[in-house]
Order: C-alpha cells, then sequence, then structure tokens
C-alpha cells in the first residue's frame, strides 16, 4: 500500500504506533519499524534529555528503519524543559516528530530548520487546520474513541475524517479506534492516508508491560473505558478500573473539583508503576475503546502483516466486487 504519507516518512506500511507514556519504549518502536509501520520513542518517558538521547542511541541499535519521537505538550505535576527534550531529538538527527497536546509552534523552526517532518495530533478540525497553517507537514486527528485525551468535542472518527478530508491538504492519519483490517481500509476510504493506533500496540508481545495488562485488556469489552478529568476540561479516556472509579466519584461531588483532590490516584508514576508490577488497580491507564476489537497478543510484525492484509483483501476483493458488477 502506497500512500502520501509511507512516501513522506519512507516507510512500508500506512500504519503509526503513537506516542505511548511509559510504553513506547525502544523495544516497541523499534518492533514496529522493522515490522515496516512507523515506531514512536515516547520523549517524556525519558526521565531527562540525556536520558531520551540514550534511548535514541538504543532503538537505533535494535532497527535500521525510520522511528520517530513524541514530544507531548501537557499540563504536568513537576515542570518539563520542553525545549531541552525538543534540542536532544534534534541532536539525535531524528527526521519525524510526533507532537501532541498545546500548540507546537515555538518548536516548528528548531525542527524545520532540521528537515524534521512534524506530525501534530490534533482532536478536531479547527486545530488540525490551525496545524496546516502553522507549517506542520501531516496531522494525526484523534477521535472521541481514542485513548488517552480526546478533546472536548466528542465528534468521532465517523465525523472528522471525512471533514479532514474534505477541508486538509497536508496528509493525515486516522487515530482513535483502529485495531483491525476493516479499519484501515475504512480509514483509507474516508480520505485518511494511514492510521495511528496506540491501544492495539500496547496489547503486543514487545509492548513492555505487564503480561496482567495485555491479558485484561485482551479481556475487555467495547464498554471498558471511562472519560476522567472532563469537570477539569482535560479529559482523558483510560481503562475503567477501581481508580478511575474513584475519581469519577471524586468529580461527581457538588462543587468544582480541583485537581489536588485526584492527584494522589492518578500520579504518573503509579501508572508506570502498574504497568512494571501488573497490579491493575495500582492507578490510572489510557486505553480506548478499540480495546473492545482485541482478542490476541501478537508481535508487531505478525500485527502489522495482518492488518496490512486484510485491507488489501477488503478493498481490492470485497469492495471491487461490489462495483464491478
Ligand atoms: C497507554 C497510552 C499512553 C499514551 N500516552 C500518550 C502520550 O504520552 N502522548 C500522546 O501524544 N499520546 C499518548 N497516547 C495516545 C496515542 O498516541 C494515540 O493517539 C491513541 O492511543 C490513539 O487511540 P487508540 O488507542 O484507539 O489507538 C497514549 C495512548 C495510550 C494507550
Amino acid at each position: 500500500m502506497q500512500t502520501r504519507i509511507t512516501e513522506m516518512l519512507g516507510i512500508q506500511h500506512p500504519i503509526v504506533q503513537g506516542g505511548m507514556q511509559w510504553v513506547g519504549l525502544a523495544e516497541l518502536a523499534a518492533a514496529v519499524s522493522n515490522a515496516g509501520g512507523l515506531g514512536i520513542l515516547t520523549g517524556l518517558t525519558q526521565p531527562s534529555p540525556e536520558d531520551l538521547v540514550k534511548e535514541i542511541a538504543r532503538c537505533r541499535e535494535m532497527t535500521d528503519k525510520p522511528f520517530a519521537v513524541n514530544l507531548t505538550i501537557l499540563p504536568t505535576i513537576k515542570p518539563v524543559p520542553y525545549e531541552e527534550y525538543a534540542r536532544a531529538i534534534v541532536d539525535s538527527g531524528i527526521k519525524i516528530v510526533e507532537t501532541a497536546g498545546r500548540n507546537p509552534e515555538p518548536f516548528l523552526p528548531l525542527f524545520k530548520g532540521a528537515g524534521v517532518t512534524v506530525i501534530h495530533k490534533c482532536t478536531s478540525i479547527r486545530h488540525s487546520l490551525k496545524a496546516e497553517r502553522i507549517g506542520c507537514d501531516m496531522v494525526s486527528v484523534d477521535g472521541f474513541e481514542c485513548a488517552g485525551h480526546p478533546g472536548e468535542d466528542d465528534v468521532t472518527n465517523m465525523i472528522l475524517l471525512p471533514l479532514a478530508a474534505r477541508r486538509l491538504k497536508i496528509p493525515f492519519l486516522a487515530s482513535g479506534g483502529f485495531g483491525d483490517g476493516r479499519g484501515l481500509a475504512a480509514a483509507l476510504a474516508m480520505g485518511a492516508d494511514g492510521i495511528n493506533m496506540g491501544t492495539r500496540f500496547m496489547v503486543t508481545r514487545e509492548a513492555p508491560i505487564h503480561e496482567k495488562v495485555k491479558q485484561k485488556m485482551v479481556d475487555a469489552s467495547e464498554l471498558d473505558t471511562s472519560l476522567i478529568y472532563r469537570s477539569l476540561r482535560n479529559t482523558a479516556r483510560v481503562f475503567k478500573n477501581s481508580i478511575a472509579q474513584q475519581v469519577l466519584e471524586i468529580e461527581a461531588q457538588p462543587g468544582d473539583t480541583k485537581f489536588e483532590d485526584i492527584q494522589s490516584l492518578v500520579q504518573g508514576v503509579k501508572g508506570r508503576e502498574l504497568f512494571e508490577g501488573g497490579d491493575l488497580d495500582k492507578g490510572i491507564w489510557s486505553a480506548g475503546m478499540v480495546v473492545g476489537l482485541i482478542d490476541d497478543i501478537p508481535t508487531c510484525e505478525e500485527l502489522i502483516t495482518r492488518i496490512v492484509a486484510e485491507a488489501e483483501q477488503i478493498i481490492s476483493e470485497r469492495l471491487a466486487r461490489m462495483v464491478s458488477a
């Protein structure tokens, strides 16, 4: 399959693994890139810009294919030296960056000056158009289904993707809710140039998280995610566990919720410990509605090969038959 995105990113298949806090380590990014997709290291998973430089070097030892780094610009408990992370990315010779969260404009002169292709992840058409206007090379359009931060508009990909196709000139990835070949074929049909997946790549053999977390997601249905932080207007879609439930109960109490009211439950370090130790109620973890479509733990190679083969078959046989009569 060739699309504007496979050409611009120099990859074989139009499948990208989105940045994932605590999950986007070299093992996963390299496995995705080796399988012909685009693997992405998560910048802020590394405790310092120096550690990110080392992680990039470690990933290079595992793959000679292109891979990217995600830079997520979001409110954090501890201040983050974003400029230094951005410089570490550029100085390491990375040529593709996924930005997300806030407007990436302050970082574009640095990235563009170094010949970096910038993919900005957006949850709305207005933000996608802004990304195009300020000079991003492509966007990932994250629908309401997605894991992590879907924004506050609650528009699903069935609407966002055709709108993006009508309005954007730059290529875009469909993100949120994708996990199989049907999804890839549908994304391409709706005008996207490829798909970006988070949750589906968490449930692969190479994802560096505890087997219990992967198995829990295999056993889950499409109803097993919760939207927390709605009251803070910083909505996040996470796996429905007892901690997410407690957060929702606090948010439902009368009066304004303050982040301090829930901070101890949702600390990032607890999420990391959950992934490492497999205690499923240690903290919260991002997960998308696509958990309902996940029923195995393949290697990244098996997953990507299967998705592409299934999509190709749908396009060249099922859909072709419908129009050839
Ligand atoms: C565990 C996890 C952590 C994530 N962390 C980040 C992050 O740090 N930065 C970011 O831009 N997106 C993050 N995401 C979102 C993904 O990059 C991607 O946009 C999203 O998962 C797409 O939806 P899907 O899960 O339905 O495929 C995360 C997703 C998951 C599942």
